[in-house]
């Protein structure tokens, strides 16, 4: 029997392409893993209503971990035409997979290092490594949504200056979720020799939600002496890391701030070609990189593989396969150090697998 049992979810899209790509480096450093296909991604929603099937939750129950390619999601209005008719007009409403993954199996824990390899042409800055933590499981994306006031939120003072024909969104903090995530930015600053913590926020207007979450984060940085803890508000933090990126360290954030606050941090160390991610719970956690399924290169081996195959070394990381993680992203630093090898976004004409041979072939 192999050592682990790992659910493969490459979904639809480049989701297949680079899943394909990271799965030649992971058969060349021998991991030791049984790999489960799991069906997930658009095709599901359209035939079954549902983009992750009850049956793809139950198999990833009997895995350690999984990895997750990328899928495509539509507007509601697309969404809704696209199902089979036998579906249409049955009450079925499109969730997003990965959100649903991370709420379901409690993957608090977004974790998304951004460094920049010398020599990656798409540098921003030389240098820069920094590595966010995004709480995962609650914030803006707890799925609370309405197109309208629903009527009994009038009984509620303060409700009248919102119209009724407004659209709400609910956004939940708590101090547990705050708690927890900012735990585990310090206790990673902690374990990888990272000097400061800096929180993300936007407490001067958010005063409730964000005042939660930063009163959970000073209470955490003071367990932590030996870290250096500061905070920014969102919008500021925009534009200082843009303007210094040095000055930062560990980030750690709200679930939405994090979202974007990620795309923001992959673009200074090379685009989403290089973001790749680990959704993270006590027990179980999901790899992946941050980019969507880019439907229009679907099946042409063309995009950058690297952001899927740092996901593959995340998820070694997290597997207690340290060593191995260490020379998979050695070969990817030397393949970038020699710039002999490039996909399309870093300048090249090399595709998906070529750059998958290519760090394979440094193993
Ligand atoms: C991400 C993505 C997802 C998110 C989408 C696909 C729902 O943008 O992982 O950052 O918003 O979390
Ligand atoms: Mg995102």
């Amino acid at each position: 029997m192999a050592k682990y049992k790992i659910a493969w979810l490459p979904g639809d899209g480049v989701g297949i392409d680079v899943t394909d790509a990271a799965k030649i480096v992971l058969d060349r450093i021998g991991l030791d893993a049984e790999y489960i296909h799991g069906d997930i991604g658009w095709e599901f929603w359209r035939t079954e209503g549902e983009a992750l099937p009850q049956r793809t939750l139950a198999m990833m129950k009997g895995t350690d971990c999984a990895f997750f390619g990328a899928i495509t999601s539509k507007g509601k209005d697309v969404a809704d035409k696209e199902l089979v008719p036998e579906l249409q007009g049955k009450g079925y409403s499109y969730r997003s997979p990965i959100v649903r993954m991370r709420q379901l199996l409690d993957l608090y824990i977004c974790l998304r290092p951004c460094k920049a390899y010398p020599g990656n042409p798409l540098n921003y800055k030389d240098g820069i490594d920094l590595v966010v933590f995004r709480e995962n499981t609650e914030g803006m994306y707890i799925g609370v949504e309405y197109d309208k006031v629903p009527e009994e939120f009038y009984a509620v003072k303060g409700m009248d200056k919102i119209p009724r024909h407004a659209a709400v969104s609910f956004r939940a903090i708590t101090p547990e979720g705050s708690e927890r995530i900012v735990r585990a930015a310090f206790e990673y600053a902690a374990q990888h020799d990272r000097k400061k913590v800096t929180a993300v926020h936007k407490a001067n207007v958010l005063r409730q939600t964000d005042g939660v979450f930063m009163e959970a984060a000073r209470k955490v940085a003071a367990e932590f002496p030996g870290i250096a803890f500061d905070n920014a508000n969102i919008d500021a933090m925009g534009m200082w890391l843009l303007k210094n990126p040095f000055n930062y360290d560990v980030i750690v954030t709200t679930n939405l701030f994090g979202d974007i606050i990620s795309d923001l941090c992959a673009q200074m160390v090379g685009g989403l070609g290089f973001g790749c991610s680990g959704n993270i719970g006590k027990e179980y956690a999901v790899f992946e990189p941050t980019h969507g399924s880019a439907p229009k290169y679907a099946g042409q081996y063309k995009v950058n593989p690297i952001a899927t195959i740092l996901a593959a070394k995340m998820m070694l990381d997290w597997l207690g396969e340290g060593d191995k993680a260490a020379q998979i992203e050695g070969a990817v630093a030397a393949v970038l150090a020699e710039g002999q090898v490039r996909t399309y976004d870093m300048g090249g004409a090399d595709s998906t697998l070529d750059m998958a041979k290519a760090i394979a072939a440094k193993l």
